[in-house]
């Protein structure tokens, strides 16, 4: 696939795609090499990532669900707090996404998020190319308070997220949808 193909066939394929068979792990590499390639402000490289896979995922399910009791407490809804333990299981992989902060703070957070951005889209981008299902999720325990200790990182660090993995049920990759540049793009001559 030429660079333009790869880029706009790049989508989100949700779990509810996913066959349940295995993602090769060398693929799993190759997608990390590549996040190792982002751009980076003054070479912090910012990117931290927690694989999970194996029995790696009901841990996660586990810790998601216990971290989601403890806040909510009387409030919990058990439906919820089990799809927190069993989201991960539907994967063959889930990555957590972290932004590294350094001591010297030597460039503003937003660079940091940025350039963990770019390392994620350099994945996502190796998933699709390879036409395994990936998306980047900010759901459950992403904004969560004292989760950091779990992925082994420090406190100003941030959970940003998790791409969840897996292999597509279906052979037929999705159509995307955008709307036209027209109006979100200025050129001044
Ligand atoms: C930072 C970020 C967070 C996202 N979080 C979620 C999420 O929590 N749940 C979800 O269903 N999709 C999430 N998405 C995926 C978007 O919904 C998806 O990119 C969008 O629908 C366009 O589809 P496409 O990726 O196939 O082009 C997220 C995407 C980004 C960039």
């Amino acid at each position: 696939m030429d660079h333009n193909t790869i880029i706009r066939e790049r989508r989100s394929i949700y779990t509810n795609m996913f066959s349940g068979e295995k993602v090769d792990d060398r693929i799993v590499s190759e997608m990390l090499e590549n996040a190792r390639w982002a751009p980076t402000h003054r070479l912090t490289e910012p990117w931290r990532f927690v694989i999970f896979t194996g029995d790696g995922l009901a841990k996660l399910g586990d810790f998601q669900a216990q971290a989601y009791l403890q806040r909510e407490g009387d409030e919990a809804d058990p439906a919820k707090q089990k799809k927190l333990q069993e989201k991960p299981l539907e994967c063959s992989h889930v990555i957590a996404i972290g932004m590294h902060r350094d001591e010297r703070e030597s460039v503003p957070e937003v660079e940091e998020i940025c350039s963990v951005a770019c390392a994620v889209q350099n994945m996502w981008l190796t998933a699709s190319a390879h036409r395994i299902g990936c998306y980047w999720s900010t759901g459950g325990i992403t904004f969560y308070e004292g989760v950091n200790d779990f992925f082994g990182w420090g406190p100003e660090d941030r959970l940003l997220g998790f791409l969840y993995l897996g292999m597509p049920k279906s052979d037929r990759w999705p159509e995307g949808r955008r709307s036209g540049m027209e109006d979100k793009v200025r050129w001044e001559r």
